[in-house]
């Protein structure tokens, strides 16, 4: 950064810096905490305290009280690190936990979703639907009927790739009621890479739409699984495994329907009979895969299974959104993501919570979307990533106060740091200043929330995710795995094993004992940085390995360079992130071209096209910048560290650059950044 605009900066932020100062802490009301499930510190520094010296006793205890079982468990854990068995040798059913159990009470009738769809234009209110909880579990019978008509047994993969509309979580809930495991998609992914997860999963069926609609369009599912299906390598088919494929209809779009193959849903679901007997799962079973990018290779398959996952989803569900009857809860993330199935549909659902889901954008047809959607369901929950309030921020106030935004109680951030500046005016522009923040830690492989304040207990500060949950043991530590002293910065990991953790990563155990259990032998390592400071609050600094957050979705360094190399003028790539003030980091790639290529806008153009393609639109570079050769220690591995400088704009490269092989890379790369 040039001085002028270091000056410039620090002058303009001087209020807000210092109202934003460490030690300020924000205490929840006494109102909030008399009506909250945990009301007070020594409740929870009791409880916590209990969960850590005795986690079979408190586990056990918690898995009686919230989950209905149709077998109980001999023992609560069997921990051999890396590998954890909870609740072994009991049996039970994730449908029943989230629809049954609430057959016999008056919930039956309360709403379980709540689902608006996107607007087709300005004035054009956009579909909605409610379904309570019979009727949620009545179409969850049926679905699960037609998987088992279309030969899905117990023990099979299906894979949905779907929009955000109700038929996503009956597929997840029907693929519980009969034991199948299922693999979501997020819709914003490539027909490649529904390949790449088929293949790698071996999926049987494919579950998907017609079409999706996102900001005034059609997002083509069907035509990607069309185009998935189709894909040879060495002239073999790569998703032979799928039998069949079942679409919804949304759009009035054409789609092609291969006979023997594709079906149509409401065909399919008239057909079937609204009786369907929960299957009697080991808690063991294998729940879901749900993929995942990592610092190396392709996108990992985190497989989570039955009883531990959904306990944590339930609690954390319970004590984090302080869950109650009558709440309206909704969680803004897509069911594509890990946030979508742990706090759109199981945990608000193991609850008998009321929980709504949203289709489109948030700017979609204005930007006061979301506000529009609070003001008329009444929200009184929400939870939302980081990237999506400094995006409301820019928009300005304007748009949130136009809104009765009143029934809010509690608001949530997930799938980054969030930056002071963001939480306060979260905090004050649409909480009113009276509503608590809960900033919640954690990641697909948790399963559900590790660190956040308890509302109605945790003093925040605007930053930090605060404290850990029960039964979860954070530590920040040194390379030796040695905790290090308060606020010095080190990599985080958790010490004990938890429910919801996951289980392996489907296929490749090898890879999951490398990525998670070596770092520090026996215990789990995030990947992430993290400083705790006086208090013990724990503030994360972000990912420490290759693994880059784009508006809180991770993003795989590995995964785009090499989609970058595939194509045919590449010669090689570097992808780093740069800090972006909107999408946190940004995806900048260095690229040097085969031959005597020349790098040109169409080609830079083409190249981002071809990213989305590959992987899909959500990892498209921001930025590709074209050298004519990439900085590389003399062993041959690019420096990173001087990329990311230089994606950053910081032209005068700082730090050691002695081991560079060649100092006139840096010098042309920098040249061509200034
Ligand atoms: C980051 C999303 C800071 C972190 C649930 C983690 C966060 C990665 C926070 C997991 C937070 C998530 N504060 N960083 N409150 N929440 N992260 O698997 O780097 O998509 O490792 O799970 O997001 O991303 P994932």
């Amino acid at each position: 950064m040039s001085k002028t605009k270091r000056t410039k900066k620090a002058a303009g932020s001087d209020n807000i810096e210092s109202m934003l100062r460490e030690d300020r802490v924000f205490k929840p009301s006494k109102e909030f905490s008399k009506q909250a499930h945990i009301g007070s510190m020594a409740q929870y520094k009791k409880l916590y305290k209990r969960s850590i010296d005795d986690p079979e006793g408190f586990w056990g205890e918690q898995a009686e009280k919230e989950l209905t079982w149709f077998k109980p468990w001999s023992k609560v854990l069997q921990w051999k690190a890396p590998n954890a068995k909870w609740f072994v040798g009991g049996q039970t059913n994730v449908s029943v936990n989230c629809l049954d159990r609430f057959l016999d009470s008056e919930k039956a009738n309360q709403a379980a979703i709540i689902w608006e769809g996107e607007p087709a234009a300005p004035g054009i209110p956009g579909e909605e639907r409610t379904l309570t909880y019979r009727q949620l579990h009545r179409e969850v019978c049926q679905f699960a009927n037609v998987l088992k008509a279309r030969g899905i047994k117990k023990g099979d993969v299906v894979l949905i790739y779907m929009p955000m509309v109700p038929e996503a979580a009956v597929a997840m809930l029907a693929c519980t009621r009969i034991g199948a495991i299922h693999s979501v998609v997020f819709g914003g992914f490539s027909a490649q890479s529904v390949a790449d997860r088929i293949q790698d999963s071996q999926a049987k069926m494919v579950l998907t739409s017609d079409g999706g609609f996102r900001r005034g369009g059609v997002v083509p599912l069907k035509e990607n699984v069309d185009n998935a299906l189709k894909i040879k390598v060495k002239g073999r088919f790569i998703t032979k495994s799928i039998e069949s494929v079942i679409v919804l209809r949304r759009t009035k779009n054409k789609v092609t329907m291969k006979k023997g193959r594709d079906f149509w849903w409401h065909e399919e679901q008239a057909k079937a009979s609204a009786e369907c007997k929960p299957a009697k799962l080991n808690s063991e079973h294998p729940l879901f895969i749900l993929y995942t990018s990592g610092s190396t290779g392709k996108p990992k398959g985190i497989l989570h299974t039955t009883a531990g996952y959904l306990l944590g989803a339930k609690l954390t569900s319970k004590y984090v959104f302080d869950l109650k009857d009558n709440d309206v809860y909704w969680c803004t993330a897509d069911i594509g993501w890990i946030t979508g199935h742990s706090y759109v549909v199981y945990g608000p659902l193991a609850n008998g919570a009321t929980t709504l889901m949203y289709e489109g954008a948030p700017n979609w047809p204005g930007p006061d979307r979301f506000w529009d959607l609070v003001e008329k369901h009444r929200v009184s929950i929400l939870y939302t990533a980081p990237t999506a309030i400094r995006a409301f921020m820019k928009w300005g106030e304007e748009w949130p106060r136009k809104h009765d935004l009143s029934s809010l109680r509690l608001l949530g951030t997930v799938g980054e740091p969030i930056n002071p500046e963001a939480w306060m005016w979260y905090h004050r522009v649409i909480g009113g200043s009276r509503c608590p923040i809960v900033d919640t830690w954690w990641q697909t492989e948790t399963g559900g929330i590790m660190i956040s304040p308890l509302p109605g207990v945790t003093p925040t500060k605007p930053g930090t995710a605060t404290l850990p949950f029960f039964g979860v043991k954070p530590e920040v530590v040194d390379d030796n795995g040695k905790a290090v002293p308060k606020n010095s910065g080190g990599k985080l990991v958790v010490r004990q094993p938890w429910p919801s953790m996951l289980r392996g990563i489907w296929g490749d155990p090898k890879r999951f004992v490398e990525t998670y259990w070596s770092e520090v032998k026996g215990n789990y390592f995030t990947g992430d940085g993290c400083r705790q400071d006086k208090d013990g609050y724990f503030w994360i600094v972000g990912r420490i390995d290759d693994v880059l957050n784009v508006s809180g979705h991770r993003i795989g360094t590995a995964e785009v360079e090499s989609a970058l190399v595939s194509h045919p003028q590449v010669a090689e790539a570097a992808v780093v992130g740069r800090p972006d003030e909107i999408k946190g980091q940004a995806l900048v790639a260095f690229v040097t071209l085969k031959g005597s290529n020349k790098g040109n806008k169409k080609l830079l153009e083409e190249l981002r096209q071809h990213v989305g393609k590959e992987i899909g639109p959500v990892a498209k570079p921001d930025n590709v910048r074209f050298a004519d050769a990439l900085p590389k220690t003399r062993s041959g591995k690019i420096m990173r560290r001087l990329l990311k400088q230089i994606a950053a704009g910081n032209v005068e490269v700082q730090g050691d650059t002695s081991t560079l092989e060649d100092a006139n890379v840096i010098a042309q790369l920098s040249k061509d950044a200034s």
